[in-house]
């Protein structure tokens, strides 16, 4: 087996992807579906197959194994993709293996510069110079666990430790400087570290690895406040949420997820025991986080920072969460604090009842109405109802839109009735749901069974295999397929070592990478046919296709004859019907005892 087999074979597709989608099992079968995190969808129609060790949306039309989810999910390249799922499964990688292209060998640097400049910052805070730090820190009230869990760190301000430290690796100048920790000087006489005096905060992929920094300032007034690192290849910052590797567990785990402005902010949240909290980071949310958000959980709790800057960044982000088909929720905290400061002030305990008690988001939007506009005229009130009007309509459930008009016409103290009218017009001019996918291509359930008995199950192919001639198949929409097996098959590629579940997974899997186009899609079809998903119950079934199969031929042949005698005697050939006759009645000797047996 070479590496990539070895690899797949000793992970399992539905554990790894369950930590990117909530996947939910199917019945009793192998089949676990979810929301596709390929494309925006309400209705799961993402699958995955246990003992195909594979994924396919129906949705949008996507693909492929393990490794080509993880590739897709996260960004990465094949060999980064090899190298991380090698790494988390303590398997050794075989050095020829190294990174490959141009790309991904950058993006190795990268990383691995991150983790030197991590490890670099957090010595720094303990060290001599992080004095300052340290005392900023312990007067915030951040506590040595809170740093190590968080791995923050110190840049000291001579502008060259980082610079020093990564000219002890074999790193060429670009590297370094694609990697936004440092910067050319002006007169190009050198380099110096980006982040200086610095409280550091390290942040990370999804999968745990550092990539970029956001950088305090500790004086008051320094600017800006917090310096963040630069896109770099392997820093998006439309698609990173600050804390979500540490979070994503317990966002699936309690289907929801606190969603916070500041580096802080998630800190102290986290330390409060509300493990699920990320952050934004202030930037404007972006629809790849939004989604990123969702893989994990369907209720989000937006807790900003009550003022006006982070109300309007809650009000902008509400409708991105909606849209998605996601519930939502606000907590607006009391006496101007922001989530950090009102942890530390009231207590973990205070804040977690104030998230429970967090409501819908539509009455923290009544609220703003209420502030904005007259409530004591009618028209005000309409206008503050106006003002609730986008958001409404992108819910996209009907019944839901109603019962949530009605209880803020109730709170607002308008009519429901004259605004049930507004929104039931509003509704209709909804733009629809995104095109739906193509038609899915429908197989002969005949097909279905012998594909799915083959590539199941070693005894189905020994036995069927060798009977199911080209002739028998020739009519098959899934002629291709059966022709790819049987060559995989004849040249020995079946793999015969394993559990019979990765070795089928295997086979599938070079069937798969096998076909193109249309054929392909055709296999996906096949695979999300076998409900069953283990194929034990299916050769006796295979039997019985393979001997319809054969009586079916048998009977067009006879038919055939018959045709063949009729013209012969016809025209005179008597030589010629005879011969055929007897044959004829060979074949129909031999479909007499088939049909018996
Ligand atoms: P805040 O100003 O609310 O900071 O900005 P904070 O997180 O509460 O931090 P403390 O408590 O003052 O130390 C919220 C987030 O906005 C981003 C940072 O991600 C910050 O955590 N931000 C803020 C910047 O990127 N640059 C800035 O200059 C300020
Ligand atoms: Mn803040």
């Amino acid at each position: 087996m070479d590496f990539v087999e070895q690899l797949k074979s000793s992970i399992d597709i539905v554990k790894v992807i369950g930590e990117y989608v909530r996947l939910r099992k199917v019945g009793s079968t192998g089949r676990f579906t979810g929301l596709c995190p390929f494309h925006q969808e309400k209705t799961a129609s993402f699958n995955v197959y246990q003992s195909r060790q594979f994924y396919k949306c129906f949705g949008c039309g996507v693909g492929g194994d393990v490794l080509k989810f993880v590739m897709e999910v996260d960004g990465l390249t094949f060999p980064e993709t090899l190298k991380l799922l090698a790494e988390r499964n303590g398997i050794p990688m075989p050095k020829r293996a190294e990174y490959a292209d141009p790309e991904s060998k950058l993006r190795g640097v990268l990383f691995d510069i991150h983790t030197i400049a991590s490890n670099l910052f957090e010595a720094s805070l303990r060290a001599p110079q992080g004095v300052e730090a340290r005392a900023y820190l312990e007067r915030r009230g951040v506590t040595p666990e809170m740093v190590q869990t968080f791995e923050l760190g110190f840049s000291e301000s001579s502008g060259q430790a980082l610079v020093r430290r990564l000219a002890q690796e074999r790193f060429t100048p670009e590297q370094i400087e694609a990697s936004g920790l440092v910067r050319k000087r002006e007169d190009g006489s050198g380099y110096f570290d980006a982040f200086r005096g610095r409280l550091m905060f390290p942040i990370h992929n999804e999968s745990g690895k550092v990539i970029a920094f956001g950088g305090r300032a500790m004086r008051e007034g320094d600017q800006p406040k917090y310096l963040n690192s630069p896109e770099t290849p392997i820093y998006k910052k439309t698609s990173v949420l600050y804390n979500l590797h540490r979070a994503r567990d317990s966002m699936r785990r309690l289907n929801r997820a606190v969603l916070v402005e500041g580096y802080m902010d998630a800190i102290g949240v986290h330390t409060a025991g509300v493990n699920e909290v990320i952050a934004s980071c202030g930037t404007a949310l972006a629809n790849p986080q939004v989604r990123t958000i969702h893989r994990h959980a369907d209720t989000v709790i937006v807790n900003f920072d009550p003022d006006g800057a982070g109300a309007n960044a809650a009000e902008r982000a509400i409708p991105f969460f909606i849209e998605e088909g996601m519930h939502v929720r606000v907590l607006a905290l009391d006496g101007g604090l922001d989530p950090d400061a009102y942890v530390k002030q009231n207590g973990a305990e205070a804040y977690r009842t104030k998230l429970g008690a967090a409501g819908g988001y539509f009455y923290w939007l009544a609220d703003r109405a209420r502030a904005k506009f007259d409530m004591r005229s009618a028209d005000g009130r309409m206008d503050a109802f106006k003002f609730l009007q986008p958001a409404i309509q992108k819910i996209t459930d009907e019944l839901e839109r109603a019962a949530i008009v009605n209880d803020v016409a109730g709170y607002l103290g308008v009519d429901a009735s004259l605004v049930l009218e507004r929104f039931r017009k509003s509704a209709n001019d909804r733009r629809p749901e995104a095109p739906r996918a193509e038609p899915r291509p429908q197989i002969p359930a005949l097909e279905r069974i012998l594909l799915n008995a083959l590539i199941s199950s070693e005894e189905a192919r020994v036995e069927i295999l060798p009977r199911l001639a080209d002739s028998l198949t020739a009519n098959f929409t899934t002629r291709e397929i059966f022709i790819t097996l049987r060559h995989l098959v004849h040249d020995g590629a079946q793999p015969d070592d394993g559990p019979q579940t990765s070795s089928s997974a295997a086979l599938f899997s070079a069937v798969e990478t096998r076909l193109v186009g249309s054929n392909q899609t055709l296999l996906h079809e096949v695979i999300a046919a076998d409900e069953t998903g283990d194929g034990s119950f299916s050769l006796e079934q295979a039997r019985s296709c393979l001997r319809r199969l054969e009586l079916d031929f048998q009977k067009r042949q006879v038919d055939q004859l018959r045709t063949r005698v009729r013209t012969a005697e016809r025209e005179g050939r008597v030589e010629e019907a005879l011969g055929f006759m007897a044959e004829l009645s060979r074949l129909e000797r031999e479909l007499r005892v088939a049909k018996g047996g």
